[in-house]
């Protein structure tokens, strides 16, 4: 881990004469304990009565500003050519018993990729696209199977036509059901794609019906595959017909831009922070691990079936392969930085890892850029109790060391030409730091861009009834960023 003061500009925490405390409860409560950044955890720290969030906190999404895609002109040449030609009258019918799920050719795929970076190349070129998208098939995450490719196609043979196509990746998870823990694996779905010119066939809508029967298999020889995820960024219905149910999607940011503002508490006592770099997330990711086990142990059969992805060193180091990639071909550099801790002591910390996504082509501007925060960890809370967002008055203690982190990553948002922080699915104590740093912030449920969604593929869900929905069977533990594919 990197040098503490030269990350954040904080002061030292001092002793018992702490402003930050009595400027927060000064009108309501007598003395309290004074705050150092050994007490984080006391329990009588912060008197919230002061500080509830607004009436307004949850918003809706707004409307997404939609980028027209290119036409088929604008494609660079020679991708569409590669394939067959298509009038319509050579397109057979999305219900075709001819049509089939496969794994392309490396030349279908790169087709395929160039076709559909119009949909994700962000700040890239089409060209640095397909090199970042070749860099990150091979990353430990994705490679040796880690990675499949799929496509639907009307024949098997040479001269078929690619009529949609996504990729999945194969995470490792775990479920508690029936209070008992088992180690599963859950593929995530991404890029689910249609040529422009195929479009409103029902390619895609048949591709999404063959793979939810084929990924409730797909590497089953290795371990189970109780459900799947996607990320919708066409909202919810789409998904949901062909079984992927939007789960929570919510999300709390604090503009990069934001100034800190005289608030309840003295912003600049807050506990000091330490950057996470990337030689350090191996141990982090098996403590959080640990922890997710554990608190899925200690939920005991009486609630509801619980998932979670694991966020493994593997998976975490795919976002910043991508994240590396882009920084490089904008700016020549990557970032250094990949997180911030607060705390030294196992057990006892409160961390977080974050990843920059670039979407503005102008290396200079920030809109649309977003540090998205993958992880937040409360080491010392039970994982699903303070995490599950709406929880009153869940693990508030920690709402100093949670705001000094949202500071620490909006500093390197600053850096990296970022227009924001955002956090998924932030707890109780999240929310509150996150308006701490910035009072305006607000919880955005998204219901167009990012829905996450699962679909169940395991034996059916003890006490469900045909017509009811997963989601009240299913709690998605640490629903949060670094799942996202
Ligand atoms: C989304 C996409 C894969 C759909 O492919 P398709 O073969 O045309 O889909 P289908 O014909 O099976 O189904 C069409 C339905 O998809 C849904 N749909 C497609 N695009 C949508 C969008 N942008 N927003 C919301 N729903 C959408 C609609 O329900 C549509 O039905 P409608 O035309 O009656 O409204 C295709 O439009 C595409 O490749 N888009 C660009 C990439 C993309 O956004 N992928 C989705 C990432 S989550």
């Amino acid at each position: 881990m990197g040098d503490l003061h030269s990350f954040v500009d904080l002061p030292p925490p001092e002793s018992s004469d702490s402003k930050f405390i009595e400027t927060f409860h000064e009108d309501e409560k007598g003395p309290i304990s004074p705050l150092n950044s050994a007490d984080l955890h006391t329990n009588d720290f912060l008197d919230w009565k002061t500080f509830e969030p607004s009436k307004e906190e949850t918003i809706v999404e707004p409307e997404p500003t939609v980028e027209p895609e290119p036409t088929l002109n604008e494609m660079p040449p020679n991708h569409f050519s590669e394939l067959p030609p298509s009038d319509s009258s050579d397109l057979p019918p999305s219900d075709s018993p001819n049509l089939k799920l496969v794994q392309p050719t490396e030349e279908e795929w790169i087709a395929q990729s160039t076709s559909n970076s119009a949909s994700w190349r962000g700040a890239l070129s089409v060209e640095a696209y397909l090199r970042r998208e070749a860099v990150l098939a091979k990353t430990p995450f994705t490679e040796d199977g880690g990675m499949t490719i799929w496509a639907l196609v009307d024949k098997e043979d040479a001269g078929r036509q690619v009529l949609a196509g996504c990729e999945t990746t194969k995470k490792k998870a775990i479920i508690s059901r029936n209070g008992r823990i088992e180690d599963v694996l859950c593929h995530g779905i991404g890029s689910v794609w249609c040529p422009p010119e195929k479009r409103k066939r029902g390619y895609a809508g048949r591709m999404m019906k063959e793979l939810g029967v084929a990924l409730g298999k797909w590497q089953g020889e290795e371990k189970e595959v109780p459900f799947t995820v996607l990320f919708s960024d066409i909202g919810k219905d789409f998904y949901a017909r062909h079984g992927w149910e939007p789960f929570n999607s919510s999300h709390i940011s604090v503009p990069a831009s934001s100034e800190l503002v005289e608030g309840p508490i003295d912003l600049n006592r807050l506990p000091h922070t330490t950057p996470i770099l990337a030689s350090d997330l191996a141990d982090l990711c098996a403590t959080d691990e640990d922890l997710i086990r554990k608190s899925m142990t200690s939920a005991g059969s009486q609630s509801k079936t619980l998932v979670a992805i694991v966020p493994t060193a593997e998976q975490i180091h795919w976002h910043h392969a991508r994240e590396d990639f882009v920084a490089n071909e904008l700016y020549g550099k990557t970032p250094e930085i990949k997180g911030a801790v607060v705390g030294t002591e196992k057990g006892k910390r409160v961390w977080c890892y974050w990843t920059r996504m670039f979407y503005n082509e102008d290396p200079t501007q920030s809109k649309g850029n977003t540090l998205h925060i993958l992880r937040l960890v409360v080491e010392q809370k039970e994982m699903f109790r303070g995490e599950k967002a709406g929880a009153a008055q869940e693990g508030v203690e920690f709402v100093p060391a949670i705001a000094a982190l949202f500071i620490a990553a909006r500093e390197q948002a600053r850096e990296w030409h970022m227009e924001e922080v955002e956090a998924w699915n932030p707890s109780t104590a999240t929310i509150r730091a996150a308006q701490l740093v910035w009072p305006q912030a607000k919880v955005v449920h998204r219901d167009k861009e990012s829905v996450t969604s699962l679909k169940w593929h395991g034996e059916p869900l003890p006490g469900m009834q045909e017509g009811q929905k997963v989601g009240e069977f299913v709690d998605w533990i640490a629903n949060e960023k670094y799942g996202w594919c």
